[in-house]
């Protein structure tokens, strides 16, 4: 190149000498001029390069597990966002520029950083019933066997919920429709969860939980959306068991709608009600619930096509009481002269969850004394320890409503 500057020969042309050595000169100082824009950029490459390769690392480093799952509940007009991890509390983190302000929907999962809990991602999945708190069980691993006492109870709840979702051509041939939601009510412990759970996993059905009173509580604003989803596992997951327990949470008869609580429990119940309304008794989907307190009741909820067989789980009687104390005293090694008759006899209006508090207890008393087999003197401590004292002679307790 440089030869180029001062040409041995230089002849003249029809433009003269002077504009050939002019031309050569500039493009000679073009070419200087790109080769030195060229190191420039090829240096400021190598500098992008390396920072990028820094920033990727950092990026990853924060997107490293752990990360706190999270649900979004809102975003805030400084561009921040309101979630609920995955464990309870409730944050305002902030988004980075990386996640579209489009992808921010109320209800979608992110993944937070641990450290400043900005959002690091949005979940895929749209729904995971563990995150929501929904309790899904695939089958439960109880059956009729392990409850006592409610023979009548099984025989209604498998005609009513195991026969239309095992065969439903019954129903069709004969030309009846089964009941659409099967509604257990009874004192607490009365085995009413146990039941619905024993049916789930009868039928090999998918049962789905979720407690009315976390549903208000634990989800505040929410509880609509749960009870939509819910129905909306279901219906991906048949056969399918939803089952609402403590139903009077949300569908307590409405009194005075006034306070935000209560129109936010009143909406919750507004979408049960749709659910239930929409969907086919004769298909593979059940809705069973489950309450203490049916006197409370929203009546809505127990018209015709609705909630429209009632199941009544009364206080075991002594005859029930010892199929009971049989059922928990299977697996326990025991002394002969334990018997479960007798125990019945003495402990009068105690439910399936006091008989089988009353057998852990009996256990724990052998294991305080270092034995390895429970004696009737730990049953009859477990019995004054379990059963308040009002409970032991016949007066009933006045806050017990049936039985
Ligand atoms: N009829 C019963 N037979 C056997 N165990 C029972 C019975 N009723 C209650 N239990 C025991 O008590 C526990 C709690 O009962 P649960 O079904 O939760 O009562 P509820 O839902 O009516 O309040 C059960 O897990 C079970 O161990
Ligand atoms: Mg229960």
């Amino acid at each position: 190149m440089s030869g180029a500057a001062k040409p041995k020969e230089p002849r003249a042309n029809a433009f003269g000498e002077s504009y050939v050595t002019d031309y050569i000169h500039s493009l000679e100082n073009r070419v200087r001029e790109l080769e030195r824009e060229k190191r420039s950029l090829e240096s400021r490459s190598l500098h992008i390069d390396r920072e990028l390769r820094s920033l990727r690392a950092e990026f990853e480093r924060m997107r490293a597990p752990p990360l706190v799952a999270a649900t979004l509940l809102d975003t805030l007009a400084d561009g921040r966002a309101v979630v609920r991890s995955s464990t309870g509390p409730h944050f305002v983190v902030n988004v980075p520029q990386l996640i579209k302000p489009e992808q921010l929907k109320p209800g979608v999962r992110v993944a937070l950083n641990q450290r400043n809990l900005s959002i690091m991602e949005i979940l895929p999945s749209k729904k995971d019933p563990l995150v929501l708190g929904m309790e899904i069980e695939e089958a439960p691993e109880v059956s009729y066997a392990d409850v006592g006492g409610l023979a009548e109870q099984i025989q209604e709840i498998r005609e009513s919920v195991e026969l239309p979702l095992l065969k439903p051509e019954l129903f069709k041939k004969v030309g009846i429709e089964p009941p659409k939601g099967v509604l257990l009510y009874g004192a607490p412990g009365t085995g009413k969860t146990l039941l619905a759970r024993a049916v789930a996993h009868e039928t090999r059905a998918t049962f789905i939980r979720v407690i009315g009173s976390e549903l208000v509580q634990k989800y505040i604003g929410e509880g609509a959306r749960m009870v939509r989803e819910m129905f909306e596992l279901a219906r991906e997951k048949t056969p399918s068991i939803v089952f609402i327990d403590e139903l009077d949470a949300i569908a307590a008869r409405r009194l005075d709608a006034s306070t935000s609580g209560d129109r936010e429990v009143h909406r919750t119940l507004v979408q049960l009600l749709a659910e239930v309304d929409g969907f086919d008794p004769r298909g593979d989907i059940k809705i069973l619930a489950a309450t203490n307190r049916p006197d409370i009741l929203d009546p809505a909820l127990l018209r015709p096509r609705r909630f429209d067989r009632l199941i009544h789980f009364p206080l075991p009687n002594e005859e029930a009481r010892a199929i009971i104390f049989n059922i928990h005293m299977k697996g326990m090694n025991v002394t002969k002269n334990v018997d479960a008759k007798e125990l019945a006899k003495r402990t009068d209006r105690a439910t399936g969850a006091d008989i089988k508090a009353i057998c852990t207890e009996a256990g724990m008393f052998a294991i305080r004394e270092g034995r390895g087999r429970v004696e009737r003197a730990d049953f009859d401590l477990a019995i004054a320890k379990v059963l308040p004292p009002a409970k032991i002679p016949k007066t009933p307790k006045p806050e017990r409503m049936f039985g």
